[in-house]
């Protein structure tokens, strides 16, 4: 009698839960994530969060999880292939890597040059004081007052990003999103980062060559980017930057695990609108990786997590809308990351020896054929390769930044030997220039566009307020919480009284 008992509830309890599960599949809010870099992964975090069990993800991920995150392996070891540098004020960033239990690896202070046309302008050396009285000597105070500039005019409202998301604030274009956090952001968008710098009394000389050098290796461009991303760009020549310990390709990794969204491997290639009396749904159709077979799925919100580039490839067809989708592409701009294992041709950037040589160099001239120059460590830290006993300047590993492919004998003027010769080539970020277009974050009802948020900046803590906004934005839609949508009830500056 007890037996069968216990065996009843046994079953009852086994039989309980999957059926519970299938229950929840079937009412469950459906989310389709395409693109499973740190956009996708994050939007994914931030909606698990928001909507708790409620809802079941799908990522859908053509390569690899990380995106423009990933290592590259020279020689056994492993290093940053793109994104690489975070900056210490990156809070999303930073919490990332605290709660994930990942350390960071601090860049070190190494030695850096800026290189012109007719050679090395200037060098920094191992005394901060010697290399503090040289910089001033050549830049006056601009080498102090950018540091004030960057805090005053940029972090300080930056900042304030992180309190609005916090209330669950979203915003539906990327210009309320700037203007939520001060309304100059927007006006940085219209004016080059050269025009910006002039106005707060920058010299030519601190623009043509420090905020040049910048924007050259950051973004592979010049002081006529627009002035926010230039001003995100100086901010990736200060001090204290980091990297991910291992690389920062896994904080994709967790953000996916943690949001328990299931990853599809398959390029989408159409979001078909779905549109049943006042009902929207979308139909993705999508070519798994392994096999090239297309399948399709049914969704309730579908979230673009990789940008609209002027490209060809992993092109997605929106049909059936009743306006075009999306509305515009951008350009991006090639960069080529080129890794050398071997010894630097240390003429061609200015020097004599191994004796003297910088850890990192900015070229600060459009026609120098390479952007920048900079000794790797591995993503473990290591200095250059330390695996060999007796490393050589021959197992130095390097990597150069260009716009185009080098030609054989553009390689033969940067190294003088090379062991191994690799080469990424990455459609890495928009071409910036000022007065671009602001995308929407809403492409549709329940279809959004996490990447509209690269142009205002390309970068990872950028990517990861965008998706946070998507998040927040898909979440107050779908429960009609319209006052936390493009209003900003926190921030109430006191009017100025009209004369
Ligand atoms: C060389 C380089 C250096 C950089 N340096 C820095 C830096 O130092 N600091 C910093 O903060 N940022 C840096 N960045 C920028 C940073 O890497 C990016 O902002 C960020 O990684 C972009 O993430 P994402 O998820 O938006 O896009 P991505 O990482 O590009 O992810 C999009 C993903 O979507 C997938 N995908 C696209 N279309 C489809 C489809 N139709 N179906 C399925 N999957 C699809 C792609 O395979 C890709 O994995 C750098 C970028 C580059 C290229
Ligand atoms: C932004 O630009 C507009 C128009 O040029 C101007 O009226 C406004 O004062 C500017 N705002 C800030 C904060 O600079
Ligand atoms: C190194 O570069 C210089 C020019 O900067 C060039 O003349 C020389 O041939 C290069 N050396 C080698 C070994 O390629
Ligand atoms: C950059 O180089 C070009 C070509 O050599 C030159 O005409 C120009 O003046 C240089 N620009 C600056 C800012 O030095």
């Amino acid at each position: 009698m007890w037996r069968s008992i216990v065996y009843i509830l046994l079953i009852f309890s086994m039989a309980y839960p999957s059926i519970q599960d299938e229950e929840d599949d079937h009412e469950a809010t459906r989310i389709g994530i395409i693109g499973g870099g740190i956009s996708g992964t994050s939007t994914a975090y931030y909606l698990r969060k928001l909507f708790g069990d409620g809802i079941k993800i799908d990522l859908f991920e053509s390569e690899r999880v990380g995106g423009r995150l990933a290592n590259i392996n020279i020689d056994g070891v492993e290093y940053e292939a793109g994104g690489s540098i975070i900056h210490p004020k990156n809070k999303y960033m930073v919490e990332f890597a605290k709660q994930f239990g990942y350390e960071q690896r601090t860049s070190t202070d190494g030695r850096m040059a800026l290189y012109g046309n007719s050679g090395v302008l200037i060098e920094s050396c191992s005394w901060n004081l010697v290399t503090m009285a040289k910089f001033l000597w050549r830049y006056g105070f601009d080498v102090l007052n950018i540091e004030t500039f960057l805090k005053e005019t940029f972090f300080d409202k930056f900042d304030r990003i992180y309190n609005l998301q916090d209330e669950g604030l979203a915003f539906t274009t990327v210009e309320e999103l700037l203007r939520a956090m001060d309304e100059s952001f927007v006006n940085f968008t219209r004016i080059t980062l050269q025009t910006l710098l002039e106005e707060k009394g920058f010299s030519e000389r601190f623009i043509n060559e420090i905020a040049m050098g910048a924007l050259r290796t950051n973004y592979g461009q010049t002081t006529n980017v627009h002035a926010f991303v230039g001003a995100v760009s100086l901010a990736g020549v200060e001090k204290g930057l980091w990297a991910v310990k291992g690389g920062n390709y896994q904080i994709p990794e967790r953000l996916w695990k943690k949001s328990k969204a299931t990853l599809i491997n398959a390029e989408v290639t159409q979001v078909i609108l779905q549109k049943d009396s006042s009902d929207v749904s979308y139909e993705l159709n999508y070519k798994n990786t392994a096999d090239g077979k297309t399948n399709s799925r049914e969704y309730d919100i579908v979230i673009v997590a990789a940008p609209f580039r002027n490209s060809e490839k992993n092109k997605i067809e929106f049909v059936d809308f009743p306006t075009e989708i999306p509305s515009s592409v951008t350009d991006f701009h090639r960069t080529i990351a080129l890794f050398v294992q071997g010894t630097p041709n240390y003429t061609t950037y200015g020097f004599n020896s191994a004796a003297d040589f910088p850890e990192s160099i900015l070229t600060t001239n459009e026609s120098i054929f390479w952007n920048s120059y900079g000794k790797q460590s591995s993503v473990s830290g290591k200095k250059h390769l330390e695996k060999n006993k007796d490393p050589t300047e021959d197992d130095i590993v390097s990597k150069i930044f260009l716009n185009k492919v080098p030609t054989e004998k553009q390689v033969q003027l940067l190294f003088q030997t090379r062991k191994e010769l690799r080469l990424v080539d990455w459609l890495a970020y928009p071409e910036y220039k000022p007065n671009m277009e602001l995308p929407a974050f809403v492409l549709y009802d329940q279809l959004y566009y996490v990447n509209a948020i690269e142009s205002a900046a390309s970068a990872m803590e950028m990517d990861v307020i965008g998706a946070r906004n998507v998040a927040n934005l898909a979440y107050n839609h779908w429960n009609n919480i319209f006052d936390k949508v493009d209003e900003i009830n926190i921030k109430s500056e006191p009017k100025k009284e009209e004369l």
